[in-house]
């Protein structure tokens, strides 16, 4: 056995980094793929229904991935400082991974409407946080702007490393179930990620695809590793859905604050891929995102974040209405973990204590009210 020590240097061969630059790690990726048994009887599905849990990685979301590269490659070219827009998870991960570089975070995040555990993380590293008095599509525009002048290396998804980093997820996808499953789902804010699986899958099949900015066409591996690529679907919020509107939304409102993105970053691709993939974009209400949140936990013991639970949600929608074809083998990735945003679900699990005194008596009637 030898121990993991993270994706690039799992996956160095595929990855578009120098052989002599320093991996920034934190030890991401290999993230668990779990089939959901119970969902797939209660729903009747007669397929194959996985989630990727995202939400193990080391800063508890699927950011890790591309941060790790990016920072690697940013660090290679002698950055002294990274800076992101962030609605979270992206800053929690630039800051963790600026300690490990040594280097500056500067983070961008919006005025409130961020998961109180994030922040948490993003000022527990020391990063320098600087609220505006606007949402992440303000702080997108300003990143840009300031990195055209500012010496600091932009780690948002517009830096194709981060891409590179996280098309890594199909690969252990693909490697986990000797195949590529038939559709892949996931939630979508700027759809740099489905835009990076998509790279990944394309390069499993060894197909070239529009979208890669680096490696599309598979020539890292000598023969493909799965003659098939998923179709992609992506899921948004519905008060926060442009690419169900056809084009920016102004005032994006959504309680899945991680994907409250009116103006995506990777429109382009995103559509390119839709294409390719024969997949489709599709919305979730608010409502239903958290009942499937609660269902996940309830049915299955996984505990991810609302917009994680978007992927999810659409699916099962999709596996009812037939659109996922009976027999499908799909996939849902879960991109954040659940412990990061606990007041969502607080707000009525209080609720659901039972307060007894502190003797046998009263526990066990307790107890006995609830045994199956
Ligand atoms: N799920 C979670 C938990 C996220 O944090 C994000 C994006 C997404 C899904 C959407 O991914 O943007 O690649 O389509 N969060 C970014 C951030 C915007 O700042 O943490 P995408």
């Amino acid at each position: 056995m030898t121990r993991y020590t993270g994706l690039i240097e799992n996956y160095r061969d595929r990855l578009p980094l120098a052989p002599e630059a320093r991996a920034i790690s934190l030890g991401e990726g290999r993230t668990p793929l779990i089939k959901l048994e119970n969902l797939t009887k209660q729903v009747g599905f007669d397929g194959e229904l996985y989630v990727k849990f995202e939400g193990l990685n080391p800063t508890g979301s699927f950011k890790d991935r591309g941060m790790t590269v990016a920072v690697t490659q940013a660090v290679y070219e002698g950055a002294k400082a990274i800076i992101c827009a962030s609605t979270g998870n992206t800053s929690a991960a630039a800051a963790a991974y600026a300690v490990r570089a040594g280097v500056t975070a500067f983070v961008l995040i919006p005025d409130g409407k961020i998961a109180l555990g994030k922040l948490a993380q993003a000022v527990v590293h020391g990063a320098v946080v600087i609220q505006i008095q606007g949402n992440f599509d303000d702080g997108m525009r300003l990143v840009k702007e300031i990195g055209e002048t500012t010496p600091v290396a932009i780690v948002n998804s517009i830096n194709p490393y981060r891409l590179q980093g996280q098309k890594t997820a199909s690969f252990e996808i693909v490697e986990e179930l000797g195949r590529a499953p038939d559709f892949h789902c996931l939630p979508v804010g700027n759809a740099g990620n489905i835009s990076a699986h998509w790279i990944g899958y394309s390069e499993m099949a060894g197909v070239a695809t529009a979208i890669s900015p680096h490696h599309g066409d598979g020539r890292f591996l000598d023969r493909p590793l799965t003659t098939t690529r998923p179709r992609m679907v992506g899921y948004q919020a519905a008060g926060s859905a442009p690419f169900m509107r056809g084009g920016p939304v102004k005032d994006p409102e959504t309680v899945a604050t991680a994907i409250r993105i009116g103006d995506p970053q990777s429109w382009k691709l995103a559509w390119a891929l839709q294409e390719e993939s024969k997949g489709w974009f599709d919305e979730c209400t608010d409502d239903d995102i958290l009942a499937t949140q609660k269902l996940l936990a309830a049915s299955e013991g996984v505990f991810c974040e609302p917009a994680s639970a978007a992927s999810l949600c659409g699916a099962l929608r999709d596996i009812k209405a037939g659109k996922i074809a009976p027999g499908s083998t799909v996939v849902c990735t879960l991109t954040g973990n659940g412990l990061k945003d606990p007041d969502i679900v607080m707000k009525d699990g209080l609720k659901s204590l039972i307060q007894v005194p502190a003797e046998r008596g009263a526990v066990e009637k307790a107890l006995l009210a609830h045994l199956k």
